[in-house]
């Protein structure tokens, strides 16, 4: 048990050391984390929006929790954007993340930059803030996916 526990530690020691230095065994993985990454942001964001939209009740300490999710993992997906990773596994990336590595980057930053702003909203526990900062979240992901986001290739 204990030794199955140190086992368990240590794959996720490796996970860790992995994308923080931004290396994947290949084009594959760097795939697959990146999807994975925008999902586990997607479905953070998704309880944020849902409050700000009313679509859910307004629960400030949900909100907050969520909103600092999203922004302390904000920045992981575009570790994985890596040379040679448009093709392998499906995925909608398009020419001009690698074209374009500075505007890309602006898009990302303005991300990081809005998550950071919905997460201290949040924090305050004020409706109308966290909705005005969700909208700007939301505005931000979605700028990105019509300049760099294309049709899934197989
Ligand atoms: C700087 C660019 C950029 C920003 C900002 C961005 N995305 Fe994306 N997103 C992409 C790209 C490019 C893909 C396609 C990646 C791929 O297929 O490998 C993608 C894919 C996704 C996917 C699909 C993942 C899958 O399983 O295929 C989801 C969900 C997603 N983004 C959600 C979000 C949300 C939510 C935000 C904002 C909080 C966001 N994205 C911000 C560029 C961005």
């Amino acid at each position: 048990m204990k030794i199955q526990r140190l086992g368990l530690l240590a794959l996720v020691c490796a996970a860790f050391a992995g994308p923080a230095a931004a290396q994947f065994q290949t084009p594959d993985s760097a795939i697959r984390y990146r999807q994975g990454a925008f999902q586990v942001l997607a479905t953070h964001f998704a309880r944020v929006a849902f409050m700000a939209q009313g679509i859910t009740p307004f629960d400030a300490k949900a909100a907050a929790e969520n909103a600092d999710l999203i922004s302390s993992l904000a920045a992981l997906p575009f570790t994985a954007f890596v040379p040679g990773s448009d093709k392998g596994l499906p995925n909608r990336t398009k020419a001009e993340i690698w074209k374009d590595p500075v505007k890309f980057k602006a898009a990302s930053d303005r991300m990081i930059t809005e998550a950071a702003k919905l997460s201290a909203a949040a924090k305050s526990g004020n409706f109308d803030l966290v909705k005005t900062a969700s909208g700007s979240v939301a505005h931000a992901c979605k700028a990105c996916h019509d300049d760099f986001r294309g049709e899934r290739r197989e």
